[in-house]
């Protein structure tokens, strides 16, 4: 089934319209200047890109594309499912807990899986990022919780059979050995990931409106990461001034959707994210505004289905989604197989983004051309490279994300 999912997000390019692989179809574009008010007033220092482009786009954000975060605490209530301390041979520290986004059993709740490494002393920097499939799919160890979301999403019950299917997005003895930590929970825990009418997940804890800024699903799989933020700032082996939060394609999309709102995270990295993601929208290639509201219409605010086929329109594009991370690190990656993506517009997008980080005196992005395949651009604020093959998460994507975090850290 999760195969049979994975396979048909994979073929959809061929088979449907509102998508263009066609350079020469690009039509001819403007962007809109991040760096200039919408009264037309030329943002010139850090003080005001700080206290007025950034919220403005921030919120235009919130209200065109993925509608807005509710302000209402939601009280969080933990539950420690079990810690390991001999996991991965010893390499690892093991713990589940489970995040209950309410006071009752009934409340909504996540999973969080969380890899502490052993040989390293004093706190840890990590890496956190959401998993397509549920934890027990991200290694094949089998004293993973195996996910109860999986039947009201589908209809279908995750079993044992699923273990560690989805490992190779996962190298965690790789990034364990490398002194961080490795955090994750199910998407389809924080919200379903399907077109039900906002009527479960975390939709159920906030009162909705027929509005068009409500948020979508992209809007509360970032929210669900904030708040596995707000556990690992609790974690005492976690150093919560390092969380690197990464996440590939729709997961990806939602994880620049959190950098932007939420500065605690302190690297974000977004990986094949595409349209909605770091995508240059008016681009038009690969899939389109059009194709993504239509595929997925539960993804965004309502607002942001006015600008199918006039991108134009659009008051922002993703490149200021990337500035809105400024000025903390930012990276972002592409495929060559991956044109459903548009590796060229998440690269023009990185770029774009430049001219704010050099605003907040940051050394932004080091290359103005997109860069050959595999020779990574790291040196910088904003980092990017471009892999052979597939639209995935593979060891290569890892060791340059890790190599990224190192140089940001500091360590070494
Ligand atoms: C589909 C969708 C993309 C998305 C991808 C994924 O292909 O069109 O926008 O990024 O699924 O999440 O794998």
């Amino acid at each position: 089934m999760r195969t049979l999912l994975l396979i048909a997000c994979l073929t959809l390019p061929a088979q449907q319209p509102g998508f263009n692989y066609d350079e020469a179809k690009v039509p001819a574009y403007t962007l809109p200047d991040p760096l200039v008010l919408a009264d037309g007033t030329p943002v010139k220092d850090a003080a005001t890109w700080r206290k007025k482009r950034r919220p403005e786009i921030l919120e235009l954000f919130a209200e065109q594309v993925y509608g807005q975060t509710p302000k209402t605490k939601i009280k969080i209530r933990t539950e420690s499912l079990e810690i390991d301390k001999t996991a991965h041979n010893g390499l690892a520290t093991r713990k589940q807990v489970r995040v209950w986004f309410g006071p009752n059993a009934a409340a909504p709740a996540m999973d969080l899986l969380i890899y502490l490494p052993n040989n390293v002393k004093g706190r840890v920097p990590a890496f956190l990022g959401l998993n397509f499939n549920g934890n027990h799919t991200a290694q094949p160890d089998p004293e993973i919780r195996v996910t109860k979301s999986w039947v009201r999403a589908k209809g279908n019950v995750a079993s044992d059979k699923d273990r560690g299917e989805g490992a190779s997005r996962w190298p965690v003895d790789m990034i364990l050995k490398r002194g961080y930590a490795v955090v994750t929970a199910y998407y389809g825990d924080i919200d379903p990931d399907f077109d039900d009418g906002f009527k479960n997940g975390v939709h159920t804890l906030f009162p909705r409106s027929e509005k068009p800024n409500e948020w979508g699903s992209l809007g509360t799989w970032a929210w669900g990461l904030s708040r596995a933020m707000d556990i690992l700032e609790k974690e005492k082996e976690i150093d919560s001034a390092k969380v690197v939060l990464h996440g590939h394609s729709r997961i990806g999309k939602a994880a620049l959707w959190a950098g932007a709102q939420d500065e605690r995270f302190a690297i974000v990295i977004s990986n094949d994210s595409g349209e909605g993601g770091a995508a240059l929208a008016r681009r038009k290639f690969g899939e389109t505004t059009a194709r993504i509201n239509t595929s997925f219409p539960h993804w965004f605010a309502g607002n942001f289905k006015q600008y199918n086929d006039k991108e134009d329109s659009l008051p922002v594009d993703q490149h200021m989604l990337i500035a809105l991370i400024a000025p903390r690190p930012v990276y972002v990656n592409s495929a060559v197989e991956d044109a459903w993506a548009d590796p060229k517009g998440e690269f023009l997008s990185a770029l774009a983004a430049d001219p704010v980080y050099r605003l907040l005196g940051m050394p932004g992005l080091l290359v103005k051309e997109h860069p050959p395949v595999e020779i990574p651009s790291i040196g910088g604020t904003i980092g990017y490279h471009i892999r052979k093959g597939k639209h995935d998460v593979t060891d290569y994507d890892w060791t340059q994300w890790m190599n990224f975090a190192d140089l940001h850290f500091k360590k070494k």
